[in-house]
């Protein structure tokens, strides 16, 4: 699909599709009303004659009225008037493109005049994103389930001045997307050297991208992590990715580490049958890790930014490990194994531990499918936030909300350590039932070497179907990209 921008006094191409706004109280923009009025009115006779109130996600739709030679006209409402800002244009656009997407028009002009460059630059962001499809396996699919829109056209005042502002949005996209595919791929295909593989390809962004292969990892003493992958014939890698973007490229770091379990069966401690398919979106915590890292170097962010990948595949197996194994972890602390399907936390373990001893950075934040009891307490929108150090808290709660992509704060009680005491190592790998993403945290909290530190917990918002956003369509989400190129944006960068 195509974006462009364009100038109000360009007429919709014959046989497209336009959308327009309205507010609450279906009132209509000036760009509405301007198309209303060379419609004749027919816009507002149609809210007339039905319930549109211009609340946000509702819509209304001509089809080819007189006075235009588009084919469909779209009223979009985007809610109140007063907080019409550049995060409602971008779901209008997004919802626009949602509403016409398989309509059979070729072309969507989404109307953003009276809005500055940077709301118009989101409008196109917003329709990009909505645009995703993981389509590569399809081969028999009906014409009709096709999309049909191939160019999207953002009408604006300033054209040149949105292009201009899009470029750092359109690397955003990129980085999204990059991660929506990887979450997307099966785990036949995507296993831990091909994910490395292509991660190793945004070298051509400047990035610099490092392969440890299990030889490596065993010399280092990477018993944790390396102990997860044994049941699986795919060999466990370590990815370290580099973004040294700052004026000063030897500045202290941030540091980013993502859970990279490629498929999770559960290992011995086999998952039931029933919904195991979703477990090849368990890489979603590098899968965004690694989108961050397209998106940083992709709008050339001045901040020097470190991400590490943790990927392994957890299989049952002859070689697999067993529940009541002891292994030894990077930081010589030893864990007791006592489910095998508690395994992010055994890779997150390594690799928090490998990041912090070698780039000291000035934080790591981990990101991780790690729980699914973080579905039993958040739901399905938000995100779980865990972390030893407040400020370094607000600002990603800041940076969730500025993108909406929501984040709830748990909390770290040291007397809940006691559920992952073991009898025979200086931890176990699970803690029962009660809190049982916080005691995967605490578990985590034990290889962060006393810097700031923050674990973000989003087995609830990887993968979504359905969808409430349309920004987001069903399945891989990208959840965490957005939000981190946000944090380092506000936070890190100059
Ligand atoms: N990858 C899962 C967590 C998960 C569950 C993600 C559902 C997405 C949806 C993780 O490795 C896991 O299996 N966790 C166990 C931990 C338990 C054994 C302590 C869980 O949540 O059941
Ligand atoms: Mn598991
Ligand atoms: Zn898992």
């Amino acid at each position: 699909m195509k974006i462009e921008f364009v100038a109000a006094d360009e007429a919709a191409p014959k046989g497209g599709a336009v959308a327009v706004a309205a507010f609450s109280g279906a009132v209509l923009s000036d760009a509405a009303a301007a198309l209303d009025a060379a419609l004749g009115g027919a816009l507002a006779r149609a809210v007339a004659g039905g319930r549109f109130a211009g609340e946000d996600g509702q819509g209304l739709e001509l089809l080819a009225p007189a006075g235009t030679p588009a084919a469909r006209v779209l009223l979009r409402g985007v809610g109140p008037r007063d907080k019409a800002g550049p995060e409602i244009v971008e779901t209008f656009a997004a919802g626009a493109y949602q509403a016409v997407k398989t309509s059979g028009v070729p072309t969507l002009d989404i109307v953003v005049t009276g809005h500055d460059a940077p709301s118009a630059a989101r409008a196109a962001f917003g329709a990009r994103l909505a645009a995703y499809r993981f389509d590569k396996y399809r081969t028999t699919e009906k014409s009709d389930k096709k999309p049909s829109v191939e160019t999207v056209r953002i009408v604006c005042d300033d054209p040149k001045a949105a292009k201009k502002a899009y470029k750092p949005l359109d690397a955003l996209a990129d980085g999204v997307i990059f991660t929506r595919d990887l979450v997307s791929e099966p785990a036949n295909i995507l296993h831990p050297e091909e994910f490395a593989r292509r991660v190793k390809k945004l070298e051509k962004l400047g990035l610099k991208v490092e392969i440890l292969g299990e030889k490596e990892m065993e010399k280092l003493g990477m018993g944790s992590l390396l102990g997860v992958g044994h049941g699986s014939v795919r060999e466990s890698q370590l990815v370290v990715i580099q973004w040294l973007g700052a004026d000063d490229k030897d500045a202290q770091p941030i540091a980013f580490v993502g859970k990279g379990v490629c498929f999770d069966t559960g290992g011995i401690s086999l998952k039931p049958a029933d919904g195991m398919e979703d477990m090849k979106w368990d890489m979603g915590g590098a899968g965004a890790v690694a989108g961050l890292m397209c998106a940083l170097a992709g709008r050339k962010a001045k901040a020097n930014v470190i991400g590490i990948l943790g990927l392994v595949e957890n299989m049952p197996d002859g070689n697999a490990q067993r529940p009541g194994d002891i292994v030894t972890s990077l930081s010589g602390q030893t864990i007791e194994v006592i489910n095998t399907d508690a395994e992010g936390r055994l890779v997150l373990a390594d690799a928090l531990w490998y990041c912090q001893d070698r780039f000291k950075p000035k934080f790591m934040v981990d990101l991780a499918t790690l729980t699914g009891a973080i579905i039993v307490a958040l739901g399905n929108d938000y995100a779980g936030l865990f972390s030893n150090d407040d400020a370094l808290a607000e600002n990603l709660l800041a940076a969730s909300k500025a993108e909406g992509e929501p984040l709830w704060r748990l909390p770290l009680p040291a007397a809940y350590e006691k559920q992952i005491e073991s009898m025979a190592a200086d931890v176990k790998n699970i803690g029962g039932r009660p809190g049982g993403s916080i005691t995967a945290a605490l578990f985590l909290q034990k290889f962060v070497n006393g810097l700031p530190w923050a674990h973000l917990d989003i087995a609830s918002t990887a993968w979504k179907k359905p969808s409430t956003n349309p920004t987001i369509p069903d399945g891989a989400t990208g959840y965490g990209v957005r939000l981190l190129d946000r944090l380092v944006r506000d936070f890190y960068e100059g």
